[in-house]
């Protein structure tokens, strides 16, 4: 049916048609892998500046309709942000459920059961790098999940605990009051202890039992070995032949407390897990997925190891206390820029200090909110961007600046790509999802990026002007 459906596309428009030929003068040939030199990424092109977007739900959008897919919408989307000049997209090679149900995560799940997996899911995850591969996009590939939104560390928890209850921490609840009068169009709420939510200290401390039980660890390497050892069923390409994946990533944000006792078992973790995939899988790089912001020593222990290739950083200066969403004035502003800013600098200079690569793979910001403070819903698009666009500018062009000055950043990766999607228009599938830039446990648009906004002209105008400063910078290599 999809292929029907592209087919029928390419005689009825022209425009598709012309569209195509960059896309696929762009795509990425069959040896060219990333590699790391240094504090850079290079490709057979020369030096590789990341502009990247977070797609985490590529893999169900890119799944049969009947597991709730949209190939249009897919399609659709990934032109929109190959013409941006997007190259790399972060996304979930992962997600995990049932046989309880399992509220605020990815649905349906790639994996139902250990072992078990959703075979339609799957081969959307093998389109969607497909369709990545033929406009020239790389990928990280998350391979598990500290949050809920997937299933995750907790996941794997509760079904080596004989299907122990996860103690979800406070989640985005689409059909919690207040309801449109349209059923499954929300808004809905948070959870509250009320609702039987746990404190996200106690979610914690039984996901990361992750790090020493052994039959979840046994679970998640059977993960891990069946997508790397996956043949894509579009074009045959075995998943660690392909240089699409540029990254193979442990978990989104693993976490840890007590980082600094000898007793810690998350580095030991850390070291098991990447030295299980760079066995399997020596063409492709490695990465942790920490937000590096529990500081330099933590910072170093987990990036020093061999098997990691590259440091990550995560950057949430509303979540993290340093912005308010409602404040209109510049003052939160200016302390969420001078914090961002100090942030960059010094995880800058802890990588430099390892001799390794840093991607900022995530980062966002929230609308002019206070304009929606007292509307309907918190988070409609309607509100202006005119702070998250000075944020951009200023987060992006830090990550420029540091790149150009021979710092450790080579790129940046805002979070959350919600392309055509829109709250005011969303509507609940059969499987309880809207998919939003935004995952099921917050609150959908509250951090997307929407086609039309001025975000991604920023983002596109970061790519523009790398592109030019890597030609003249690249070792004679021109970057096609
Ligand atoms: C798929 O996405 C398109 C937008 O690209 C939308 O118009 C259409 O309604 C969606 N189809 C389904 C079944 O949700
Ligand atoms: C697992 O849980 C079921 C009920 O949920 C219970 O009947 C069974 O005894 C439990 N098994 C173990 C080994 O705890
Ligand atoms: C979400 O909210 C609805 C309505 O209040 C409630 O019935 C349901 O149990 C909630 N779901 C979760 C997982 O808390
Ligand atoms: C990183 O590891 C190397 C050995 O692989 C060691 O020589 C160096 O001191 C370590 N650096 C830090 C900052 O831990």
């Amino acid at each position: 049916m999809r292929a029907l459906a592209v087919f029928s596309l390419a005689l009825t428009s022209c425009a598709l048609v012309i569209e195509e030929q960059p896309n696929s003068k762009r795509a990425i040939d069959e040896n060219d892998f990333v590699r790391v030199d240094g504090l850079r990424l290079r490709t057979d092109g020369g030096l590789y500046y990341i502009t990247g977007l977070n797609y985490w739900a590529c893999l169900n959008l890119a799944a049969s309709e009947s597991q709730g897919g949209n190939y249009s919408r897919l399609v659709l989307e990934l032109d929109q942000m190959a013409a941006k000049g997007v190259n790399h997209l972060r996304i979930m090679a992962s997600s995990e459920g049932a046989p309880t149900t399992q509220p605020f995560r990815m649905n349906p799940p790639l994996m139902n059961a250990p072992g078990q997996y959703n075979e339609e899911v799957f081969e959307g995850l093998d389109i969607c790098l497909d369709e990545m591969s033929k406009r020239g996009m790389r990928a990280t590939m998350t391979l598990s999940n500290e949050w809920q939104w997937s299933g995750g560390f907790a996941q794997y928890i509760s079904w080596a605990t004989n299907n122990t209850q996860i103690p979800y921490p406070s989640s985005w609840n689409m059909t919690k009051k207040p309801q449109r009068a349209i059923p499954r169009t929300g808004w809905g709420d948070y959870t509250t202890t009320t609702d039987g939510a746990a404190l996200y200290g106690e979610f914690e401390s039984f996901a990361n039992q992750m790090y020493t039980n052994e039959i979840a660890e046994g679970f998640y390497k059977d993960h891990i070995r069946t997508v790397l050892s996956r043949r894509n069923t579009v074009n045959g390409r075995l998943y660690t032949e392909d240089p699409t994946i540029m990254t193979w990533q442990l978990a989104n944000e693993p976490q840890s407390i007590d980082l600094i006792s000898n007793k810690n078992s998350f580095y030991p973790w850390v070291q098991r897990i990447s030295a299980f995939i760079r066995e399997r899988a020596p063409k492709q790089l490695i990465s942790v997925g920490l937000e590096s912001k529990q500081g330099e020593l933590v910072f170093k222990s987990v990036h020093n190891l061999s098997t990691v290739d590259y440091a990550t950083s995560h950057l949430w200066v509303q979540n993290w206390g340093y912005y308010d969403m409602y404040d209109p004035t510049g003052l939160s502003l200016l302390i969420a820029q001078t914090f961002a800013k100090q942030f960059i600098k010094d995880t800058s200079r802890w990588a430099v200090d390892i001799g390794k690569p840093i991607f900022l793979e995530e980062f966002g910001m929230a609308r002019d909110n206070w304009l929606n403070k007292n509307k309907e819903y918190p988070y409609l698009s309607s509100a202006s961007t005119t702070h998250k666009d000075t944020y951009f500018k200023t987060v992006i062009g830090a990550v420029m600046d540091d790149f150009k000055k021979g710092g450790a950043y080579i790129g940046t990766s805002p979070w959350a790509y919600g392309g055509v999607w829109r709250p005011e228009t969303q509507y609940m599938n059969e499987f309880g999802m809207v998919w939003a830039g935004d995952p099921p446990h917050e609150s959908p648009g509250w951090y997307d990026l929407y086609d039309t906004d001025e975000a991604m002209n920023i983002v596109h105008r970061q790519q523009q002007e790398m592109s030019k400063y890597l030609e003249t910078h690249n070792n004679g290599v021109r970057v096609p």
